[in-house]
């Protein structure tokens, strides 16, 4: 099936398993706004569950916050956000569609790359076994001439964005001109010039409007950290080198907002701020580097999936910066960024706040700014990332398709689902009696609608990964069916087993101990 096509599946399947909802979906929904769904909820507990017991619990160094999402107005002002924090948009007059001129630019390159694989694949086919890949991209002259469009493109790309004194806006609605780049609603190239818009919401604090006074909605969660570096450091007389981690909200007006929950306008991150001494950071930054990769990778997706893509154009304050991208139906995407942040936001916070933001080291005997390196994901690219993964339609040996989420067992919204039989006979005593006792050790659904069979795959398509069966033998013997979600394989099990048989593979601890 194309990769688009699964997307699709992905995102109608969300909605029809509770996963993911649009926001006011009664109303017709809100641009790039969602609700998480009875299953959905869990599947991101799960996930920020474990984030935060591999960086908070695994790391003695790694202390949490849970900071306000309203700050300070000149915490924005310092941080640059105000000034800087800017997408180039441009309109199209005929559609009144608006459009991030980078975005437009970035995806024609996509389409020269596309162009390429494309004949890739075909000579691939055409000539089998004896295909000799680099040799045939080295001298196809239709790849090479794909290639240097890419090439030019992406180096004009990179000349407007990286011009002195800011992005060449001109340079940009040029690109997009040159290029014969439409809109895809009206098919014209009726562009106007690209302006710089602000991604932050504003609202107003305070009852009258004279004394009110502007707020923004926090469009990252990392400034609450900084701004309580001082407070968490001593009331937890922190050692440097320590972090502080904090999952929370945050919100962008995104001018493009696309790709189901890829980029929406409220979100949630989960960042981490390592606070160490000036000089050491670029080891620390290849130390989260790795430890972040084997984080995403212990879930067992294949680390074909992943890559990381190196940043060579920097912020002003950031001496290293790369991003942690996996294979979606739509390509690779950025799902995580780690960066390397100086001295910038520790400084900024000073010179705005009067305030002395540095720490003492009483082992040297010096005090200094310290250096930070941060790693910041978004818990909803990585809720899509896991459900796009695990998304599967299986052709079964009778002819059927089974669609199943092969979820980690830890992130599955419901781990084990037990079913009577029938309705009778004390079958559905016997279930509820079952539950009644595992449910305090994890996630368990009872179920007694329809036949066994259509309970099995509606289990299936939420990811469960056990399901039981209780039946007339059970009352005899006490032992049940138990079935394991991905080989679909039955067994006979004791109920004084399950426990044992599925805690383990259904908790947290059990992905952390691939982390070791
Ligand atoms: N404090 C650094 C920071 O916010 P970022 O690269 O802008 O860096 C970090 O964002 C992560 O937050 C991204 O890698 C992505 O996973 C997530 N993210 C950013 N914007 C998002 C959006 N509009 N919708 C969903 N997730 C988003």
């Amino acid at each position: 099936m194309a990769q688009e096509d699964i997307f699709k599946k992905v995102v109608s399947h969300c909605k029809e398993y509770g996963f993911v909802f649009p926001s006011s979906d009664i109303y017709d929904g809100l641009g790039a706004v969602y609700d998480y769904g009875q299953n959905g909820v869990e599947l991101k507990n799960n996930i920020k569950q474990y984030w935060w017991q591999y960086m908070v619990l695994l790391h003695e160094n790694i202390v949490g916050l849970d900071s306000a999402i309203f700050m300070h107005p000149t915490v924005w002002k310092a941080s640059g956000h105000v000034d800087a924090f800017n997408d180039p948009l441009i309109d199209n007059r005929d559609s009144k569609k608006r459009y991030r001129a980078d975005v437009l630019i970035e995806e024609q390159i996509a389409k020269y790359d596309e162009k390429i694989e494309k004949e890739v694949n075909k000579a691939r086919k055409r000539f089998g076994d004896a295909f000799d890949e680099q040799k045939y991209r080295e001298t196809s002259p239709r790849v090479q001439e794909e290639a240097a469009k890419r090439d030019t493109l992406h180096k004009r790309y990179q000349e407007v964005m990286n011009a002195p004194g800011g992005i060449d806006l001109e340079g940009m609605k040029q690109i997009i001109l040159d290029e014969g780049i439409v809109c895809p609603i009206s098919g014209t190239k009726n562009w106007t010039d690209v302006r710089q818009f602000n991604l932050m919401f504003k609202t107003e604090m305070g009852a009258a409007a004279e004394g009110a006074s502007t707020i923004y909605l926090r469009p990252e969660t990392a400034q609450g950290i900084f701004v309580n570096y001082l407070n968490v450091q001593k009331t937890g007389r922190m050692k440097i080198p320590f972090g502080i981690a904090q999952i929370g909200k945050a919100f962008r007006n995104e001018i493009v907002a696309r790709q189901f929950i890829f980029r929406m306008r409220e979100f949630e991150q989960m960042e981490m701020q390592f606070f160490v001494k000036p000089g050491t950071e670029l080891q620390w930054f290849d130390e989260w580097r790795n430890r972040r990769m084997a984080w995403h990778q212990a879930l067992g997706f294949g680390s074909e999936n992943y890559r990381f893509h190196d940043h060579d154009k920097l912020a002003h304050y950031a001496n290293a910066a790369t991003d942690v991208e996996f294979k979606m139906p739509f390509g690779f995407k950025e799902v995580e960024g780690i960066h390397s942040r100086t001295n910038f936001d520790l400084s900024q916070h000073a010179k705005y706040s009067g305030k002395k933001i540095e720490y003492f080291d009483p082992d040297e005997n010096i005090s200094y700014t310290p250096y930070v390196i941060e790693t910041s994901i978004g818990v909803d690219r990585m809720f899509l990332s896991v459900i796009c993964h695990s998304y599967d339609e299986e052709q079964l040996p009778d002819g059927q398709t089974r669609t199943v989420l092969h979820l980690p067992a830890a992130l599955a919204p419901v781990k084990l689902a037990v079913f009577p039989l029938t309705k009778k006979d004390g079958l559905p005593e016997k279930a509820r009696e079952i539950i009644d006792e595992l449910k305090f050790h994890f996630n368990c659904k009872y179920e007694e609608k329809d036949q066994i069979g259509k309970r099995y795959r509606r289990q299936d398509a939420i990811g469960t990964p056990f399901c039981v069966t209780v039946d007339n033998q059970t009352l005899e013997d006490n032992t049940v069916t138990l079935r394991f979600r991905d080989t679909m394989e039955q067994q006979r099990v004791n109920i004084s087993e399950l426990r044992g048989i599925i805690e383990d593979k259904v908790s947290i601890t059990s992905l952390l101990k691939n982390l070791k």
